[in-house]
């Protein structure tokens, strides 16, 4: 019994921010932004949430692959930007989906944590527990960033997506390794703050900022090193060869990191499939909603070999290996 993506989905917010946009807030210009990055534009929430668009993302790939809601069994949501601490966000996708019998599971894992949620959901599914699962990366980042800060806030958008999952005895196609890490000597690279105590019996005051803090610098050399890393680590032992992949949907941060791996690989950029420029960093919503766009373009083709590699906060890292 292997692991089938059946079906990808996602869904984005309709505001769009320029990075001219962006110049007349804070001290910062499209030529920077987009030298530096590749990002052009990103979708900011307005009206929507990260609920609103993991219901969205979880509805258009439960369309997409002909499913119904009540045949989900687990749902995981990766995301670091709930609306609520508690009831997590699958659960309110849950009752939206109609889902009768689902296992529903929170991660906060960050750019990684789509492959995480994976790798969980495949481990449910090779064991027999679980017979669909529906994995979403949702975030509504842009109210983690201090926009203010020009370092971070031009990085990252908002969006999520979605993957459904599926048990399958066709050994041939679908997820045919994963691996996930992390390397929690670099939890201080990326940030945000959370509730500090706050009792009858005690009171801590609120850090001075709970937005986000990144040393882009150290995050960039992390991935630069540990996604080629972790592609080689995963396709050894499978006898597969990094000329053999098709395509390498890595997550979404940097355009340089697509090119620096491209370039450590020996691989053309053609196999680097991006859609940075128009959503930005979009965190665990990179990977699902990438495919998902190439999808709908008609451009996943049967027995085409893939690797999904997403790395971020924590520092944490993950690696999928799978055959459409
Ligand atoms: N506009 C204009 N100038 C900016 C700027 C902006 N938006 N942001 C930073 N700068 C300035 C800096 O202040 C600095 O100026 P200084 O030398 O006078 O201090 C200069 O540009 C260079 O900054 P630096 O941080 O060295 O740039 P960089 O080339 O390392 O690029 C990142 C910064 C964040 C784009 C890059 O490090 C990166 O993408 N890192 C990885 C992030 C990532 O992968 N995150 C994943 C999270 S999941």
């Amino acid at each position: 019994m292997i692991t089938k993506i059946l079906s990808t989905g996602h869904a984005l917010p309709a505001k769009v921010v320029t990075n001219d946009d962006l110049s007349k807030i804070m001290d910062t210009s499209d030529e920077w932004i987009r030298q530096r990055t590749g990002i052009v534009t990103r979708h900011i929430c307005v009206e929507e949430t990260t609920s609103s668009l993991s219901i969205a993302a979880a509805k258009d790939a439960l369309e997409k692959g002909g499913i119904d809601g009540r045949e989900i069994d687990l749902i995981i949501v990766s995301t670091v930007s709930p609306d609520y601490c508690y009831p997590n966000t699958a659960c309110q996708i849950m009752k939206a989906i109609g889902a009768v019998n689902a296992r529903c599971i929170e991660v906060n894992i960050g750019c990684a944590g789509c492959i995480y949620s994976m790798d969980m959901a495949d481990s449910y599914i090779r064991t027999g527990k679980v017979k669909k699962a529906l994995i979403i990366g949702a975030e509504a980042l842009s109210k983690m960033m201090d926009w203010t800060d020009r370092r971070t806030s031009v990085l990252f958008g908002d969006g999520a997506g979605a993957f459904v999952l599926g048990a399958s005895e066709d050994e041939e196609h679908g997820v045919l390794g994963i691996t996930a890490n992390s390397d929690g000597n670099m939890c201080e690279a990326i940030t945000a703050g959370g509730r500090p105590l706050d009792n009858p019996w005690t009171h801590i005051d609120p850090p001075a900022s709970h937005y986000t803090y990144m040393d882009g610098q150290a995050v960039f050399k992390f991935a630069c090193r540990k996604v080629p890393e972790s592609i080689n680590e995963i396709l050894k032992p499978l006898g597969v060869s990094v000329d053999e992949i098709d395509k390498f949907f890595l997550h979404q941060a940097n355009y340089r990191i697509l090119e620096a791996v491209a370039k450590f690989m020996h691989q053309p950029m053609e196999k680097f499939p991006s859609n940075m420029s128009e959503v930005g960093n979009i965190s665990a919503a990179s990977i699902p909603t990438l495919m998902d766009q190439y999808n709908e373009k008609g451009l996943l083709k049967p027995g085409e070999k893939y690797i999904l590699c997403g790395f971020g906060a924590g520092l944490t890292y993950a690696t999928a290996y799978v055959r459409w």
